[in-house]
């Protein structure tokens, strides 16, 4: 039977349309360009793009505010020749400067990086949460830098050039590869899966409404990131059954709906009683627990599935880069993190392993480079 289809689909026209159909797409990923230039970095309100890495970098003793300039001019350089589809000065294989495949190149400033320019950090390291176990390969880190792009191979030259240009500053303290859906996949803005199966992202605020600009967004153009590595514990997941997922989370697996409705963008209704008179989204469903009304203490997440090596027994290494961005993480993301160790059912199936916050500082014009109001 497998064969039968196998051969039906290869003699078909079924096969012939999608041939012809994924060289345009695939091009059309390759050839958008995100704009560097702008008072807000990119790579925040951008719509999340296929590929992603994110890496933490420790700076070298010494080096101080006005090397961080050195360092912050020319890494800004990279990224707005790379972001714009052209080679990285000396890039050694300018060739794999195009496509750009919407490549955003975003920049983060850990605490550490604020107490070598001498300067106060507006953020700290998160509290400690009872649910964490947090290994320090994958915590803190002075400089972010968040490569995300529709290609793994932009992404890969992205990476290697800034590193490159940052190593006589800095050493390298973690690297996180994630992914979404490959480019093409599925239409845009439409919510994606991740590796435990769920929609996520439904109740995301939009980007280019109010409420989006009030949650993440600060006046003067920056943002704050925490970046949490969470481990999906899978084997066992995968031993709940549908009833008991939809439970965990208070919405449906097939669409994303609440428990109390019928689509996916119904709002939940976190009053409604069942038979026995116990709430349909229970006390410590996951959505229920994270859920804020107050647009100013919502929080943007962009999270990226990861998925490294099978152990020897096939057991998974996968989980979630769970990238929230926020204007104030004490203010928005502590509140919604503490409640949800206090007492959320999903806790039975993820564990944090790795946490680290950034300020996102603002964008740049032309003539500018990111950081310079902080490090001039
Ligand atoms: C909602 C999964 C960790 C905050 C959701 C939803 C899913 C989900 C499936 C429902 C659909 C949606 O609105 O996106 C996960 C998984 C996690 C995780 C698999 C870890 C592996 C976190 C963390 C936070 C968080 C660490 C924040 C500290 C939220 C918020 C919502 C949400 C704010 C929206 C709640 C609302 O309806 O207002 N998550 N989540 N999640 N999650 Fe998570």
């Amino acid at each position: 039977m497998a064969e039968l289809t196998r051969r039906g689909l290869l003699a078909g026209g079924v096969v012939a349309g999608v041939v012809a159909l994924t060289p345009a797409a695939s091009a059309r990923a390759g050839e958008t360009v995100v704009p560097f230039h702008g008072p807000r970095q990119a790579g925040v309100a951008t719509e999340p793009q296929a590929h992603a890495v994110f890496v933490a970098l420790d700076l070298r003793k010494g080096i101080d505010r006005d090397a961080l300039a050195r360092m912050m001019r020319l890494l800004t350089d990279d990224a707005r020749r790379l972001t714009q589809g052209r080679p990285a000065l000396a890039d050694t294989e300018p060739e794999l400067a195009t496509p750009a495949a919407r490549l955003t190149v975003t920049f983060g400033f850990g605490p550490g990086l604020y107490a070598h320019a001498d300067v106060k950090s507006p953020i700290k390291p998160l509290p400690s949460f009872s649910i964490d176990k947090l290994e320090k390969r994958w915590t803190g880190g002075d400089l972010l830098v968040q490569i995300c792009a529709d290609d793994p191979l932009t992404v890969s030259h992205a990476l290697r050039m800034i590193v490159k240009d940052a190593r006589s500053f800095a050493t390298v303290r973690w690297t996180q590869r994630g992914f979404r859906r490959a480019a093409g996949t599925q239409p845009g803005g439409q919510t994606q899966r991740n590796v435990m199966g769920q929609l996520d992202g439904t109740a995301n605020p939009k980007p280019g409404t109010p409420d989006f600009d009030l949650a993440v967004w600060r006046p003067d153009d920056t943002t704050q990131l925490v970046v949490r590595r969470i481990r999906a514990e899978l084997e066992t997941w995968d031993a709940a059954d549908v009833v008991a997922r939809e439970f965990t989370i208070g919405r449906r697996l097939s669409t994303g709906a609440p428990l109390t409705g019928a689509r996916e963008q119904d709002a939940p209704d976190f009053a409604a009683k069942g038979a026995h008179g116990f709430p349909v989204i229970s006390e410590y469903a996951h959505i229920r627990r994270a859920h804020v009304g107050d647009p100013r203490l919502r929080i943007l997440r962009r999270p990226y599935n990861y998925d490294e090596d099978v152990t020897a027994q096939g057991h998974a290494d996968s989980g979630l880069i769970f990238a929230s961005y926020q204007a104030d993480i004490e203010r928005q993301f502590v509140p919604i993190q503490r409640q949800l160790a206090e007492a959320d059912l999903l806790n039975e199936w993820i564990t944090p392993i790795g946490s680290a916050v950034f300020v996102i500082p603002r964008g740049c014009d032309e003539k500018g480079w990111i950081g310079q109001e902080v490090l001039s």
